[in-house]
């Protein structure tokens, strides 16, 4: 229903309005309509029409009603018409602003509601992954060393011959660069150097003494890469720790004990340890460092009888390359030979991990297959 506009639109004398009375008669009109308008459903959008038709400053009801009824109403109906008008704009002010609170708080809701989280929806699952084995182990390791005073180094996997050979001493036609053979990266022709992927993390040996002067105590993680073909204990990538120790008067004594100490705290305090003779061009003495057989406990027999497959009935497995420096190596690095003395050893990490996890093919490292990893969480 639209707003009483045939009478607002009219004056006091044309709708015949000559007493008091009359005209309280004419605005209670005016509120009921008001009223049952006002009890109407609103949304938003209609409630701005609805306060526009009876409060808009220029054809709003309330303006035709002063325009019309009170500015040319006759002094003795002048009061009458001014409190009447005054009471109908409280109540249609007063009204029209409840409505407004309401309406808002309603659409608040809906769009609250329209916004909600659904807890109870199951969510979007995404699996946890885990470090790889080979990435705890050299966690493991690292810690242990860690414990003792060693820090961590890293370096190129791209390395030049000098640092890969020539400064460990293993000069261009050494017979131990057969071993090592490796892969060289394709250069532009006219390339200063060639350079190749490391085959062993003692170039790091090398980089870290020409940073650092004595004492030195460094272990570096990393990737390896050799021309072996790959087999149960073989890859042509694979993991190494190197570590260096190096200061005045560090001996044999302290190599052999920091080795031990390692050994146990990785493989835990049963395992028996013993040094080999070995060769390497950078150490003097040089070593290979076994550990009693983890399969066997050292006793060379499997099980369920026979030779334990894993040492070969010999009661150990070789771990790893060691020995004092070489003195020669630090003519390389500007170090007083008479002055310092150090060690240094190179661990396969792969076959760590296999040792003490007893894996007994080092291609699952990198085969990524999920039931494998899933093993190692
Ligand atoms: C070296 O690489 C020496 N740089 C270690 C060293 C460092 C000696 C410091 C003295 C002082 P070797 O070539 O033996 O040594 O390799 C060390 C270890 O790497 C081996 O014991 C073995 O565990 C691992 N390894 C060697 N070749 C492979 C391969 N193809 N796949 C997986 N592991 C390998």
């Amino acid at each position: 229903m639209k707003a009483p506009q045939e009478k607002t639109s009219k004056n006091l004398q044309e709708l015949g309005v000559t007493e008091p009375q009359q005209v309280d008669a004419l605005f209670a009109e005016v509120q009921s309509h008001f009223d049952a308008e006002s009890s109407k459903e609103f949304i938003e959008i209609l409630w701005k029409e609805f306060r526009d038709e009876w409060l808009g400053r220029r054809s709003g009801v309330l303006s035709q009603i002063t325009d019309n009824w009170l500015k040319p109403a006759p002094p003795q109906l002048k009061r009458a018409v001014g409190a009447a008008l005054n009471k109908l704009r409280a109540s249609v002010e007063g009204k029209l602003e409840e409505r407004r609170l309401s309406i808002e708080s309603s659409e608040e809701k809906w769009a609250l509601a329209r916004e909600r989280i659904d807890l109870s929806l199951p969510g979007v699952i995404r699996p946890l992954g885990s470090h790889h084995l080979i990435r705890q182990v050299f966690q493991q390791i690292e810690d242990i060393f860690f414990s003792i005073g060693f820090s961590v180094v890293e370096g190129p996997e791209i390395e030049t011959p000098y640092y890969n050979f020539e400064a460990l001493n293993i000069p261009e036609f050494h017979p131990v660069r057969d071993d090592m053979d490796t892969f060289y990266l394709d250069l532009p022709k006219g390339a200063a150097q060639p350079l190749l992927l490391r085959t062993h993390t003692s170039p790091m040996q090398i980089r870290t003494m020409e940073k650092r002067q004595p004492p030195v105590r460094v272990i570096v993680p990393g990737k390896v890469y050799r021309r072996d073909n790959p087999d149960a204990t073989h890859s042509f990538i694979f993991h190494q720790v190197e570590g260096l120790a190096v200061d005045q008067d560090i001996t044999f004594c302290d190599f052999t004990g920091t080795i031990e100490y390692f050994v146990k705290q990785f493989f835990g305090a049963g395992v028996k340890t013993r040094f080999r003779p070995s060769y390497f061009p950078f150490t003097e003495p040089s070593v290979e460092f076994d550990v009693s057989c983890i399969f066997c406990g050292g006793s060379g027999s499997a099980a369920g009888g026979g030779t334990c497959s894993k040492c070969k009935g010999s009661g150990w497995i070789e771990l790893f390359g060691a020995g004092m420096v070489d003195p020669a190596v630090y003519g390389f690095v500007k170090y007083d030979a008479k002055k310092v003395s150090g060690f240094a050893f190179g661990m396969g990490i792969d076959r760590l991990a296999m040792l003490k996890y007893g894996i007994d093919d080092i291609q699952v490292f990198f085969q990524n297959d999920v039931r494998f990893l899933r093993q190692f969480p």
